[in-house]
């Protein structure tokens, strides 16, 4: 029998992924670029042990999993089982370490550590862009959780999407020893339980009747070269700016669909308030919100607990978290 375990971190994008050129192959209609993290992940092992005899057996956090994820993760098992040339049904045992019920269990690093851990137990051996690609193919956010640090997802131009991978932007970039460039991303959660709409539903919602999709996507270029200049120059308030810019505007296209896309509750509206307000004081911070309430906000390391402390006092924020850069998807020893 063979087994293996991964881990992977989630990753936050500040520069949006919103909408898809291929939704059967989850390719992004646009590039993206984002930030890994070492504390908010996954950690999953797969063993191909016949699984409960005709099905996957698939576990969640200690708890068998529902039938829409269970449903989800044998079509991935399924894409390399048949890469493989096996036939065994599995065991998947998963674990977030993301609080329960915060809303904020990822499928980027879901997909991420299943890609390794599936590869690796059925004896494949990825290279990273692959693994990226097939990672892309359960969640397109996943495709970036497989690299560390600031990571690049790039469209592509194939049907196939072979070419609809991450990279890594700069190794080490957000974990430089000069304490100039030493970034954290603090979570404000403002809400439990399930987003209201998927991502996949809201993208298409978004890209069939909303005005402002064209130029939504017409935009993420200029985005995606600006926020590549800003971290190759250690420029946070650059990178910053971008990074708001891209999520109000995600938003915006979301929200002007019909019927309209709305994520934020009041307590999203008083973080970014909050957030703005820091920076009148001083602070570098800046905020983006992903297809959901939470608030996430990208600070200078030493601002962090600052930072954090004023966003928890914020009117509806239930709790916050801090999470620094973190490394790409590995195997673990034992598997
Ligand atoms: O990976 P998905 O299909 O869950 O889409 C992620 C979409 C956003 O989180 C809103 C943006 C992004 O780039 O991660």
């Amino acid at each position: 029998m063979k087994a293996a375990t991964a881990v992977a971190g989630t990753n936050i994008a500040l520069v949006k992924y919103w909408g898809k050129r291929d939704e059967v192959l989850n390719l992004p209609a646009t590039g993206s670029l984002s930030l890994t993290l070492d504390r908010l992940g996954t950690r999953t092992r797969v063993a191909f042990d016949g699984g409960d005899g005709t099905h996957d057996r698939v576990t969640l956090d200690g708890a068998p999993a529902s039938e829409k994820v269970a449903t989800r993760v044998t079509r991935f098992l399924d894409r390399v089982r048949a890469r493989a040339g096996i036939a065994a049904r599995a065991t998947v045992v998963t674990d977030n370490s993301v609080p329960t019920a915060s809303g904020l269990a990822s499928s980027a690093s879901g997909f991420a550590a299943l890609a390794l851990a599936a590869t690796g137990a059925a004896g494949l051996a990825l290279a990273p862009t692959e693994l990226s690609v097939l990672a892309r193919l359960g969640s397109g956010s996943a495709a970036r959780s497989i690299f560390g640090g600031f990571v690049e997802m790039a469209p592509g131009t194939r049907a196939d999407g072979s070419d609809a991978a991450a990279h890594p932007l700069d190794a080490g970039a957000g974990w430089d020893a000069s304490a100039s460039w030493n970034v954290r991303l603090i979570v404000a959660i403002t809400a439990t339980g399930e987003k209201a709409l998927g991502s996949t539903a809201a993208m298409r919602r978004t890209a069939e009747t909303s005005p402002y999709y064209d130029a939504w996507v017409r935009g993420v270029d200029g985005d995606l070269a600006a926020a590549r200049a800003a971290i190759a120059a250690r420029d946070l308030e650059a990178l910053g700016a971008v990074a708001e810019r891209s999520a109000l505007r995600m938003h915006a296209s979301a929200m002007a669909a019909d019927p309209p896309i709305l994520y934020w509750n009041p307590a999203t509206i008083a973080a970014m308030a909050r957030v703005r307000a820091l920076r009148v004081e001083g602070a570098s911070a800046f905020f983006t919100i992903d297809a959901g309430p939470h608030v996430k906000v990208l600070c200078d390391a030493r601002e962090a607990e600052a930072v954090a402390a004023a966003l928890a006092e914020t009117p509806g924020v239930l709790r916050t978290l801090i999470a620094s850069p973190g490394l790409g998807a590995r195997l673990e020893e034992s598997a």
